[in-house]
Protein backbone atom coordinates (compact mmCIF):
# COMPACT_ATOMS: atom_id res chain seq x y z
CA UNK A 1 0.00 0.00 0.00
CA UNK A 2 0.84 3.81 -0.68
CA UNK A 3 0.42 6.25 2.46
CA UNK A 4 1.31 10.07 2.38
CA UNK A 5 2.00 11.84 5.46
CA UNK A 6 0.92 15.59 5.99
CA UNK A 7 4.01 17.14 8.48
CA UNK A 8 7.56 17.80 8.78
CA UNK A 9 8.04 17.38 12.51
CA UNK A 10 9.68 15.00 14.68
CA UNK A 11 6.45 13.55 15.34
CA UNK A 12 5.90 13.17 11.24
CA UNK A 13 8.93 11.57 11.06
CA UNK A 14 8.39 9.04 13.87
CA UNK A 15 4.87 8.22 11.91
CA UNK A 16 7.28 7.33 8.94
CA UNK A 17 9.62 5.65 10.51
CA UNK A 18 6.96 3.58 12.07
CA UNK A 19 5.55 2.88 8.91
CA UNK A 20 8.49 2.19 7.38
CA UNK A 21 8.21 -1.40 9.64
CA UNK A 22 4.88 -2.00 8.20
CA UNK A 23 4.48 -5.13 5.99
CA UNK A 24 1.73 -3.52 4.55
CA UNK A 25 3.53 -0.29 2.97
CA UNK A 26 5.00 -0.41 0.04
CA UNK A 27 5.82 3.60 -0.50
CA UNK A 28 5.50 6.95 1.65
CA UNK A 29 5.48 9.93 0.72
CA UNK A 30 5.39 13.34 2.48
CA UNK A 31 4.45 16.65 2.91
CA UNK A 32 6.66 18.50 3.02
CA UNK A 33 9.33 15.81 5.39
CA UNK A 34 12.59 17.06 6.38
CA UNK A 35 16.19 15.97 5.96
CA UNK A 36 15.30 12.56 8.36
CA UNK A 37 12.64 11.62 6.81
CA UNK A 38 14.07 12.06 3.46
CA UNK A 39 15.84 9.15 3.57
CA UNK A 40 12.95 6.62 4.16
CA UNK A 41 10.02 8.50 2.63
CA UNK A 42 9.32 10.74 -0.92
CA UNK A 43 9.13 14.02 0.72
CA UNK A 44 6.77 16.03 -2.19
CA UNK A 45 6.97 19.73 -2.79
CA UNK A 46 3.20 20.49 -2.31
CA UNK A 47 1.91 23.19 -0.61
CA UNK A 48 0.83 21.67 2.33
CA UNK A 49 -2.27 24.10 2.42
CA UNK A 50 -3.87 23.38 -0.58
CA UNK A 51 -5.89 20.67 -0.10
CA UNK A 52 -6.91 20.38 -3.77
CA UNK A 53 -3.29 19.83 -4.95
CA UNK A 54 -2.70 17.17 -2.07
CA UNK A 55 -6.35 15.53 -3.52
CA UNK A 56 -5.04 15.29 -6.85
CA UNK A 57 -1.49 13.73 -5.93
CA UNK A 58 -3.36 11.12 -3.86
CA UNK A 59 -5.63 10.36 -7.09
CA UNK A 60 -2.79 10.57 -9.40
CA UNK A 61 -0.61 8.11 -7.29
CA UNK A 62 -3.18 6.00 -6.11
CA UNK A 63 -2.40 6.39 -2.57
CA UNK A 64 -4.49 3.97 -0.19
CA UNK A 65 -4.07 6.34 2.92
CA UNK A 66 -3.46 9.80 4.46
CA UNK A 67 -2.15 10.45 7.80
CA UNK A 68 -2.20 13.87 9.41
CA UNK A 69 0.20 15.34 11.56
CA UNK A 70 -0.40 18.63 12.21
CA UNK A 71 -3.79 20.78 14.07
CA UNK A 72 -3.75 23.02 11.06
CA UNK A 73 -4.73 21.15 8.44
CA UNK A 74 -7.24 19.20 10.56
CA UNK A 75 -8.93 22.24 11.76
CA UNK A 76 -9.33 23.74 8.38
CA UNK A 77 -11.24 20.57 7.21
CA UNK A 78 -8.72 18.32 5.33
CA UNK A 79 -10.43 15.23 6.05
CA UNK A 80 -13.78 16.81 5.26
CA UNK A 81 -12.60 17.08 1.76
CA UNK A 82 -10.77 13.78 1.25
CA UNK A 83 -13.73 11.98 2.92
CA UNK A 84 -16.39 13.60 0.83
CA UNK A 85 -13.90 12.24 -2.27
CA UNK A 86 -14.14 8.81 -1.36
CA UNK A 87 -10.38 9.22 0.05
CA UNK A 88 -9.19 6.97 3.34
CA UNK A 89 -7.29 10.02 5.94
CA UNK A 90 -6.62 9.50 9.71
CA UNK A 91 -7.75 12.15 11.49
CA UNK A 92 -11.06 14.18 12.93
CA UNK A 93 -13.33 16.05 10.81
CA UNK A 94 -13.41 20.25 10.92
CA UNK A 95 -15.88 19.77 13.47
CA UNK A 96 -14.63 17.18 16.34
CA UNK A 97 -11.41 19.43 15.43
CA UNK A 98 -13.04 21.85 17.24
CA UNK A 99 -11.86 20.07 20.58
CA UNK A 100 -8.52 21.99 20.20
CA UNK A 101 -9.40 24.89 17.31
CA UNK A 102 -11.66 26.05 19.86
CA UNK A 103 -10.98 26.33 23.45
CA UNK A 104 -14.43 27.45 24.39
CA UNK A 105 -16.25 24.60 22.36
CA UNK A 106 -14.00 22.38 24.04
CA UNK A 107 -14.53 23.89 27.57
CA UNK A 108 -18.46 24.30 27.23
CA UNK A 109 -18.58 20.30 26.02
CA UNK A 110 -16.40 19.11 29.00
CA UNK A 111 -18.57 21.39 31.34
CA UNK A 112 -22.05 20.97 29.99
CA UNK A 113 -21.36 17.08 30.24
CA UNK A 114 -19.42 16.35 33.89
CA UNK A 115 -16.05 16.08 32.17
CA UNK A 116 -13.39 17.20 35.26
CA UNK A 117 -11.98 20.77 34.15
CA UNK A 118 -11.38 23.51 35.54
CA UNK A 119 -13.64 26.17 36.85
CA UNK A 120 -13.65 29.15 33.52
CA UNK A 121 -15.32 32.14 32.11
CA UNK A 122 -15.17 33.57 28.42
CA UNK A 123 -15.08 37.00 27.91
CA UNK A 124 -15.17 39.14 24.71
CA UNK A 125 -14.67 42.27 26.98
CA UNK A 126 -11.24 43.61 28.12
CA UNK A 127 -13.04 45.44 30.51
CA UNK A 128 -15.12 42.62 31.74
CA UNK A 129 -12.15 39.85 31.71
CA UNK A 130 -9.57 42.46 33.72
CA UNK A 131 -12.89 42.63 36.60
CA UNK A 132 -13.28 39.20 36.75
CA UNK A 133 -9.43 39.00 37.43
CA UNK A 134 -9.23 41.67 39.80
CA UNK A 135 -12.43 39.43 41.54
CA UNK A 136 -10.69 35.79 41.47
CA UNK A 137 -7.23 36.74 41.85
CA UNK A 138 -4.10 34.85 40.96
CA UNK A 139 -2.67 32.23 40.37
CA UNK A 140 -5.00 32.31 37.10
CA UNK A 141 -4.82 31.16 33.69
CA UNK A 142 -5.83 33.62 30.77
CA UNK A 143 -6.35 31.44 27.16
CA UNK A 144 -7.20 32.76 23.44
CA UNK A 145 -9.94 30.61 22.21
CA UNK A 146 -8.61 29.60 18.93
CA UNK A 147 -5.10 27.98 17.98
CA UNK A 148 -2.29 29.91 18.36
CA UNK A 149 0.69 27.40 17.68
CA UNK A 150 0.88 26.88 21.60
CA UNK A 151 1.87 30.16 22.74
CA UNK A 152 -1.70 31.17 23.62
CA UNK A 153 -2.15 30.04 27.22
CA UNK A 154 -0.36 32.21 30.15
CA UNK A 155 -0.23 30.97 33.45
CA UNK A 156 -0.43 34.31 35.54
CA UNK A 157 0.94 34.34 38.88
CA UNK A 158 0.45 38.42 39.60
CA UNK A 159 -2.76 40.36 38.37
CA UNK A 160 0.09 42.84 36.48
CA UNK A 161 0.92 39.72 34.57
CA UNK A 162 -2.90 38.19 33.91
CA UNK A 163 -3.47 42.06 32.68
CA UNK A 164 -0.40 41.98 30.37
CA UNK A 165 -1.93 38.79 28.83
CA UNK A 166 -5.47 40.07 28.63
CA UNK A 167 -3.86 42.86 26.62
CA UNK A 168 -1.90 40.86 24.29
CA UNK A 169 -5.05 38.84 23.05
CA UNK A 170 -7.22 41.49 23.21
CA UNK A 171 -6.09 44.74 22.49
CA UNK A 172 -2.74 43.93 20.69
CA UNK A 173 -4.32 40.99 18.74
CA UNK A 174 -1.32 39.20 18.94
CA UNK A 175 -3.29 36.27 17.61
CA UNK A 176 -5.30 37.79 15.79
CA UNK A 177 -8.86 36.05 15.51
CA UNK A 178 -7.84 33.47 17.73
CA UNK A 179 -7.62 36.43 20.35
CA UNK A 180 -11.63 37.39 20.00
CA UNK A 181 -12.70 35.19 22.50
CA UNK A 182 -10.38 34.87 26.05
CA UNK A 183 -10.84 32.02 28.42
CA UNK A 184 -10.19 32.87 32.19
CA UNK A 185 -9.19 30.28 34.07
CA UNK A 186 -8.96 28.52 37.40
CA UNK A 187 -5.31 27.74 37.53
CA UNK A 188 -4.90 23.95 38.34
CA UNK A 189 -2.25 22.45 40.86
CA UNK A 190 -0.41 19.06 40.14
CA UNK A 191 1.29 16.94 37.78
CA UNK A 192 1.38 17.44 34.06
CA UNK A 193 0.85 14.06 32.15
CA UNK A 194 -0.45 12.98 28.29
CA UNK A 195 -2.56 10.72 27.80
CA UNK A 196 -2.90 9.88 23.92
CA UNK A 197 -5.55 7.13 22.39
CA UNK A 198 -6.46 5.79 19.14
CA UNK A 199 -10.34 5.93 18.40
CA UNK A 200 -13.05 5.42 15.10
CA UNK A 201 -16.11 7.03 16.81
CA UNK A 202 -17.31 3.72 18.52
CA UNK A 203 -13.97 1.94 20.08
CA UNK A 204 -11.51 3.64 21.70
CA UNK A 205 -8.19 2.18 22.56
CA UNK A 206 -5.75 4.28 24.82
CA UNK A 207 -1.71 4.54 23.77
CA UNK A 208 0.97 4.12 26.66
CA UNK A 209 0.97 7.51 28.57
CA UNK A 210 3.85 10.18 28.35
CA UNK A 211 5.11 13.37 29.69
CA UNK A 212 6.19 16.39 28.28
CA UNK A 213 8.67 19.00 28.97
CA UNK A 214 7.07 22.18 27.86
CA UNK A 215 9.74 24.53 29.15
CA UNK A 216 13.32 26.02 27.23
CA UNK A 217 15.26 25.40 30.43
CA UNK A 218 16.10 22.94 33.60
CA UNK A 219 13.52 22.84 35.85
CA UNK A 220 10.46 23.81 34.14
CA UNK A 221 12.05 27.23 33.99
CA UNK A 222 11.82 29.80 30.86
CA UNK A 223 9.28 29.84 28.10
CA UNK A 224 7.05 27.86 27.17
CA UNK A 225 8.54 25.61 24.03
CA UNK A 226 6.45 23.04 21.67
CA UNK A 227 7.97 20.40 23.65
CA UNK A 228 11.63 19.98 25.13
CA UNK A 229 11.30 16.38 25.83
CA UNK A 230 9.34 13.23 26.58
CA UNK A 231 8.81 10.30 27.66
CA UNK A 232 6.89 6.83 28.98
CA UNK A 233 5.51 6.04 30.82
CA UNK A 234 4.48 8.65 32.58
CA UNK A 235 4.31 7.30 36.32
CA UNK A 236 1.70 9.67 37.67
CA UNK A 237 -0.67 7.27 35.27
CA UNK A 238 -0.97 4.84 37.39
CA UNK A 239 -3.59 2.13 36.61
CA UNK A 240 -6.33 3.47 38.74
CA UNK A 241 -5.82 6.76 37.01
CA UNK A 242 -5.70 5.51 33.53
CA UNK A 243 -9.36 3.93 34.46
CA UNK A 244 -10.60 7.18 35.65
CA UNK A 245 -9.17 8.63 32.35
CA UNK A 246 -10.91 6.64 30.63
CA UNK A 247 -14.67 6.16 31.98
CA UNK A 248 -14.86 10.07 33.27
CA UNK A 249 -13.00 11.80 30.97
CA UNK A 250 -12.68 9.75 27.02
CA UNK A 251 -15.51 8.11 26.58
CA UNK A 252 -17.82 10.80 28.08
CA UNK A 253 -15.76 13.03 25.83
CA UNK A 254 -16.79 10.81 22.54
CA UNK A 255 -20.15 10.43 23.62
CA UNK A 256 -20.49 14.45 24.15
CA UNK A 257 -19.25 14.80 20.53
CA UNK A 258 -21.89 12.11 19.93
CA UNK A 259 -24.81 13.64 21.27
CA UNK A 260 -23.74 17.49 19.19
CA UNK A 261 -24.09 14.87 16.19
CA UNK A 262 -20.45 14.83 15.88
CA UNK A 263 -18.48 11.59 15.26
CA UNK A 264 -14.65 11.78 16.24
CA UNK A 265 -12.71 9.48 14.47
CA UNK A 266 -8.65 9.63 14.85
CA UNK A 267 -6.26 10.02 17.49
CA UNK A 268 -7.20 11.65 20.85
CA UNK A 269 -5.00 13.73 23.08
CA UNK A 270 -6.05 14.68 26.32
CA UNK A 271 -3.17 16.76 28.24
CA UNK A 272 -3.90 15.82 31.78
CA UNK A 273 -3.47 17.76 35.32
CA UNK A 274 -3.27 15.16 38.02
CA UNK A 275 -3.64 16.31 41.84
CA UNK A 276 -4.74 14.16 44.56
CA UNK A 277 -5.24 10.73 41.81
CA UNK A 278 -8.10 12.72 40.00
CA UNK A 279 -7.54 13.63 36.92
CA UNK A 280 -8.82 16.93 35.01
CA UNK A 281 -8.42 17.82 31.40
CA UNK A 282 -6.20 21.27 30.62
CA UNK A 283 -6.76 20.89 27.15
CA UNK A 284 -7.31 18.40 24.56
CA UNK A 285 -5.54 18.18 20.77
CA UNK A 286 -6.96 16.73 17.65
CA UNK A 287 -3.75 14.51 16.72
CA UNK A 288 -0.75 12.86 17.95
CA UNK A 289 1.60 15.16 20.45
CA UNK A 290 5.10 16.25 19.53
CA UNK A 291 7.11 15.25 20.97
CA UNK A 292 5.34 12.61 23.02
CA UNK A 293 4.69 10.61 19.91
CA UNK A 294 8.31 9.96 19.08
CA UNK A 295 8.78 7.89 22.34
CA UNK A 296 5.01 6.36 22.11
CA UNK A 297 5.84 5.37 19.07
CA UNK A 298 8.72 3.94 19.61
CA UNK A 299 7.10 1.40 22.33
CA UNK A 300 4.04 0.20 19.58
CA UNK A 301 4.88 -3.41 18.97
CA UNK A 302 1.58 -3.59 16.54
CA UNK A 303 2.07 -2.55 12.64
CA UNK A 304 1.06 1.16 12.73
CA UNK A 305 -0.41 0.86 9.14
CA UNK A 306 -2.70 -2.02 10.35
CA UNK A 307 -4.25 0.26 13.19
CA UNK A 308 -4.58 3.55 10.63
CA UNK A 309 -6.49 1.87 8.43
CA UNK A 310 -8.70 0.35 11.15
CA UNK A 311 -9.73 3.66 11.99
CA UNK A 312 -10.30 5.19 8.67
CA UNK A 313 -12.57 1.52 8.02
CA UNK A 314 -14.08 2.17 11.92
CA UNK A 315 -13.01 -1.73 12.80
CA UNK A 316 -10.82 -0.43 15.13
CA UNK A 317 -12.28 -3.14 17.61
CA UNK A 318 -11.00 -5.80 15.30
CA UNK A 319 -7.61 -5.61 16.17
CA UNK A 320 -5.50 -5.80 19.23
CA UNK A 321 -2.47 -3.32 20.15
CA UNK A 322 0.32 -4.42 21.98
CA UNK A 323 2.77 -2.25 23.62
CA UNK A 324 6.73 -3.44 24.60
CA UNK A 325 7.12 -2.99 27.89
CA UNK A 326 10.59 -0.82 27.68
CA UNK A 327 10.19 2.41 28.57
CA UNK A 328 11.92 5.38 26.12
CA UNK A 329 12.86 8.94 26.53
CA UNK A 330 13.22 11.48 24.01
CA UNK A 331 15.55 14.36 24.42
CA UNK A 332 14.99 17.48 22.12
CA UNK A 333 17.53 19.58 20.51
CA UNK A 334 16.95 22.79 19.72
CA UNK A 335 18.11 25.46 17.62
CA UNK A 336 19.74 28.75 19.58
CA UNK A 337 17.25 31.59 20.39
CA UNK A 338 14.15 29.53 20.05
CA UNK A 339 11.46 29.47 21.11
CA UNK A 340 12.08 33.01 19.54
CA UNK A 341 14.16 34.51 16.27
CA UNK A 342 16.38 31.35 16.43
CA UNK A 343 19.55 30.65 14.47
CA UNK A 344 19.04 28.18 11.05
CA UNK A 345 21.71 26.91 8.35
CA UNK A 346 24.01 25.72 10.80
CA UNK A 347 25.68 21.94 9.45
CA UNK A 348 24.55 18.94 11.93
CA UNK A 349 27.75 16.82 12.28
CA UNK A 350 27.13 12.89 14.68
CA UNK A 351 23.54 11.70 13.88
CA UNK A 352 24.62 8.46 12.14
CA UNK A 353 26.98 7.71 14.73
CA UNK A 354 23.90 8.79 17.35
CA UNK A 355 21.39 6.60 15.37
CA UNK A 356 23.91 3.62 15.04
CA UNK A 357 24.21 3.15 18.91
CA UNK A 358 21.83 0.41 20.09
CA UNK A 359 18.12 0.89 20.82
CA UNK A 360 18.60 5.05 19.91
CA UNK A 361 16.72 6.19 17.01
CA UNK A 362 16.95 10.09 15.96
CA UNK A 363 14.38 11.58 14.58
CA UNK A 364 14.48 15.10 12.77
CA UNK A 365 12.45 17.69 13.24
CA UNK A 366 13.84 21.61 11.65
CA UNK A 367 16.01 19.95 9.62
CA UNK A 368 16.91 20.53 5.45
CA UNK A 369 20.11 19.67 3.09
CA UNK A 370 22.55 22.06 2.13
CA UNK A 371 25.15 21.04 0.22
CA UNK A 372 24.70 17.50 0.36
CA UNK A 373 24.83 18.21 4.22
CA UNK A 374 22.19 18.73 6.57
CA UNK A 375 21.48 21.30 8.55
CA UNK A 376 19.58 23.02 10.86
CA UNK A 377 15.85 24.46 9.51
CA UNK A 378 13.85 24.91 12.29
CA UNK A 379 13.36 25.54 16.30
CA UNK A 380 13.61 22.48 17.61
CA UNK A 381 16.07 20.34 15.49
CA UNK A 382 16.23 16.66 16.69
CA UNK A 383 14.51 14.52 19.13
CA UNK A 384 17.24 11.97 20.44
CA UNK A 385 14.86 8.57 21.55
CA UNK A 386 16.64 5.49 23.51
CA UNK A 387 14.65 2.69 25.26
CA UNK A 388 16.13 0.75 28.20
CA UNK A 389 14.68 -1.91 30.39
CA UNK A 390 14.05 0.82 32.50
CA UNK A 391 13.45 4.78 32.82
CA UNK A 392 16.87 5.52 33.67
CA UNK A 393 18.73 3.67 30.94
CA UNK A 394 16.59 4.79 28.49
CA UNK A 395 17.46 8.19 29.46
CA UNK A 396 21.19 7.72 29.71
CA UNK A 397 21.25 6.24 26.17
CA UNK A 398 19.29 9.43 25.08
CA UNK A 399 21.92 11.70 26.40
CA UNK A 400 24.77 9.23 25.50
CA UNK A 401 23.70 9.77 21.91
CA UNK A 402 23.55 13.29 22.19
CA UNK A 403 27.24 13.69 23.06
CA UNK A 404 27.97 12.44 19.18
CA UNK A 405 25.85 15.04 17.84
CA UNK A 406 26.87 18.80 17.36
CA UNK A 407 26.04 22.11 15.56
CA UNK A 408 26.78 25.48 16.32
CA UNK A 409 24.60 27.04 19.51
CA UNK A 410 22.55 23.49 20.38
CA UNK A 411 20.37 23.63 23.28
CA UNK A 412 19.05 20.51 24.85
CA UNK A 413 17.26 20.01 28.52
CA UNK A 414 19.50 18.31 31.22
CA UNK A 415 16.78 16.66 33.46
CA UNK A 416 14.53 15.41 30.94
CA UNK A 417 12.34 11.97 32.43
CA UNK A 418 13.94 13.40 35.94
CA UNK A 419 10.89 13.42 37.36
CA UNK A 420 9.98 9.98 36.43
CA UNK A 421 13.28 8.69 38.05
CA UNK A 422 11.80 10.70 41.18
CA UNK A 423 9.00 9.62 41.78
CA UNK A 424 10.08 5.76 41.21
CA UNK A 425 12.52 6.53 43.88
CA UNK A 426 9.54 7.84 46.41
CA UNK A 427 6.78 4.75 45.51
P1 LIG B 1 -2.85 24.14 26.98
O1 LIG B 1 -2.38 24.56 25.62
O2 LIG B 1 -4.27 24.48 27.30
O3 LIG B 1 -2.44 22.74 27.37
O4 LIG B 1 -1.95 24.98 27.98
C1 LIG B 1 -0.56 24.97 27.90
C2 LIG B 1 0.02 24.77 29.26
O5 LIG B 1 -0.48 25.76 30.15
C3 LIG B 1 -0.38 23.45 29.91
O6 LIG B 1 0.44 22.40 29.52
C4 LIG B 1 -0.22 23.78 31.37
O7 LIG B 1 1.14 23.74 31.74
C5 LIG B 1 -0.67 25.20 31.44
N1 LIG B 1 -2.11 25.29 31.79
C6 LIG B 1 -3.17 25.36 30.96
N2 LIG B 1 -4.33 25.43 31.64
C7 LIG B 1 -4.01 25.42 32.94
C8 LIG B 1 -4.76 25.47 34.16
N3 LIG B 1 -6.09 25.58 34.16
N4 LIG B 1 -4.08 25.40 35.32
C9 LIG B 1 -2.73 25.32 35.34
N5 LIG B 1 -1.97 25.28 34.24
C10 LIG B 1 -2.59 25.32 33.05
N1 LIG C 1 3.66 18.35 23.10
C1 LIG C 1 2.47 19.07 23.15
C2 LIG C 1 1.69 19.05 21.91
O1 LIG C 1 1.96 18.30 21.00
O2 LIG C 1 0.74 19.81 21.82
Amino acid sequence: MKVLVIGGGGREHAICWKLSQSRSVDKIYCCPGNAGIAQIAECINVNQNDFKALLDFVKYEWIDLTIVGPEDPLSRGIVDLFEREGRKILGPTKAAARLESSKVFCKDLLRSHGIPSAEYKVFTSYLHAEEHVRLKGTPIVIKADGLAAGKGVFVASTVEEAYDALRIIMKEKAFGAAGERVIVEECLQGEEASYMAFTDGRTIVPMVSSQDHKRIFDGDKGLNTGGMGAYSPAPVITPEIEKIVMEKILEPTLKALRSEGIVYKGILYAGLMIHEGRPSVLEYNCRLGDPETQPVLSRLKTDFMEIAMAIAEERLSDIRIEWKPDPAVCVVVSSEGYPGKYRKGDVITGIEEADKLDSVQVFHSGTAFSDNKIVTAGGRVLGVTATGPDIASARAGAYNAIQRIYFEGMHFRKDIADRALKSRVLS
